[in-house]
């Protein structure tokens, strides 16, 4: 069955040394989970630094990018290449949140390439997905949530998309400690299984990660991840703490 992924999006928080401090109390705290997996994605000047920890020290945590830019290397001033990243020690990338889209005006042709780069060099791509508040009231949040999915796999086979993992991170819910009831997310997450299943068949659409995003906390994590469809989740600002993120790490699914 589906690994859990319990992953912490830090955005731009932390600087380097303090990255290094709260990575050696996270391990601490978690052990060694063999039924889940652990995932920090912090900024980029983190990621060297914390890469080499979890090598010598053999961590059971992995290590993700929040971004990265479709091409292999050249004249784009202040991006990050799939080959930086991978020589830094990651495994995932976070692609398509909601913020770049939002303040970068990330488009779901863009993210597309982001996605072709990312499985094309052995990243794990996070594909983030959400609808706003006025589209959720308006009753359209499985066809805006639908739609991105779409346009962001289109053009991918069902080997690639296997080896993806989808974010749902409802707009309302980012930042804001309003988070989708865990009826409404695992409605969201059966939505986006569907058309997985559509375009590439029930196996596939078996495989695939699906996590939730938007206001994670240790006290509403339980139920979260006691849905049939949610395989993890994609934390802000919960896994900027060693103990709560470490409590999210520690969830216990049941009922
Ligand atoms: P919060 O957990 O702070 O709501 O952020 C969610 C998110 O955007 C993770 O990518």
């Amino acid at each position: 069955m589906r690994t859990p992924l319990m992953a912490g999006n830090w955005k731009m928080n932390k600087t380097a040394s303090e990255a290094i401090q709260f990575f050696d109390s996270l391990v601490e705290e978690v052990g060694n989970p063999v039924d889940r997996e652990v995932l920090i994605c912090p900024p980029f000047t983190a990621l060297y630094p914390l890469g080499r920890m979890i090598r010598k020290s053999n961590a059971p945590v992995r290590l993700g990018a929040q971004n990265l830019y479709p091409a292999e290397g050249g004249a784009y001033t202040g991006e990050i290449s799939p080959a930086m990243l991978r020589d830094a020690g990651c495994t995932y990338v976070i692609v398509g949140h909601s913020e770049r889209r939002q303040y970068f005006r990330e488009s779901n042709a863009f993210i597309n390439r982001k996605i072709r780069t990312a499985l094309d060099n052995q990243l794990c791509p996070i594909i983030c997905v959400g609808e706003s508040l006025d589209q959720r009231e308006a009753g359209q949040a499985k066809a805006v949530v639908t739609a991105q999915g779409r346009a962001c796999l289109d053009g991918f086979s069902g080997q690639d998309v296997a080896n993806l993992v989808i974010a749902y991170e409802p707009l309302w819910a980012i930042g804001t400690g309003r988070t989708a009831t865990p009826a409404d997310a695992q409605s969201m997450h059966a939505a986006i299984r569907a058309l997985l299943a559509e375009l590439h068949g029930r196996d596939v659409a078996n495989a695939v990660r699906i996590l939730y995003g938007g206001s994670v906390k240790p006290a509403n994590v339980d139920t979260l991840m006691s849905q049939p469809d949610i395989d993890g989740a994609l934390v802000g600002g919960a896994s900027l703490k060693v103990d709560s993120f470490a409590r999210i790490v520690k969830f216990q699914a049941g009922g």
